[in-house]
């Protein structure tokens, strides 16, 4: 199976850099054999999909919302992000959730909204450093599965990306070390086996700090197939490095 290699851009890259960005990547991943995705700002996903053309670069969002019209202001529809060129799309990060009030209940609205219209979710589940510290890590993602992917039939959860991000590990430079990473995915792993059943074809991401240098190691744990990687793709160079990455022999 190859790797899933989500870029998560966040908040930045206007058009222009956006466009400028695609045109050096696009020669640097044309060799690549693992899947590789750019989850842009809205604003970005028409030229970054007209940019990627001919290439095996893939478009998502980093959001969605659960109604399909309406008086929403602010919000971005499934049908609008399909049209644009996204195929994917983030759902549930923990910036979302500790700065804009996403909840488990709002995540599960969002991914059965997608998944209702064909657009792939990226659903992002992970502890804090609190919750981590007194030892609720795996009652926390418990809650995350159960509760955020609750919408989801079992004929959909093919179509859906897990990531693993803890929180505590976001932006800090913090990464888990990779057996962390492996274990808690694999608890992951067990858990949405319960529900939904085999989990060998699914990705299930780590994210958190992946860089050019952590990336061959974390990827190569048993359970992890894949990476959302926020600051390190935001750099042509470094990404490729990672999305080039392969299983050891
Ligand atoms: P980071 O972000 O790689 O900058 O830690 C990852 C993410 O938030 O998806």
């Amino acid at each position: 199976m190859k790797f899933f290699i989500a870029g998560n851009w966040k908040m930045n890259m206007t058009k222009k850099e956006a466009e400028a960005f695609v045109c050096e990547l696009k020669p640097l991943v044309a060799d690549c054999n693992n899947k590789v995705v750019l989850c842009v700002p809205f604003t970005d996903i028409e030229c970054v999909k007209n940019a990627a053309e001919g290439s095996n670069i893939a478009v998502g969002a980093q959001n969605v919302h659960f109604e399909e019209k309406g008086a929403y202001t602010g919000e971005v529809s499934a049908d609008m992000l399909l049209e644009a060129g996204a195929e994917y799309v983030i759902i549930g990060h923990s910036e979302r959730r500790q700065y804009f009030g996403e909840t488990d209940e709002t995540v599960a609205k969002r991914a059965a909204a997608a998944l209702r219209k064909g657009l792939k979710p990226i659903i992002c589940i992970g502890e804090t450093l609190a919750e981590r510290e007194k030892g609720n890590t795996h009652k926390v993602l418990t809650r995350q599965i159960k509760e955020g992917f609750k919408l989801i039939s079992r004929a959909d959860f093919m179509n859906v990306v897990v990531a693993y991000e803890p929180v505590w590990a976001i932006g800090t430079g913090k990464t888990a070390t990779a057996d962390e990473a492996n274990n808690t995915i694999a608890y992951i792993r067990e858990v949405l086996g319960e529900i939904f059943g085999d989990t060998s074809e699914t990705y299930v991401l780590y994210g958190g700090s992946m860089n050019e240098k952590n990336a061959e190691q974390l990827l190569n744990m048993p359970f992890i197939n894949g990476g959302l990687i926020g600051g390190a793709s935001l750099i042509p160079q470094k990404f490729s490095i990672i999305a080039h990455v392969k299983r050891y022999a």
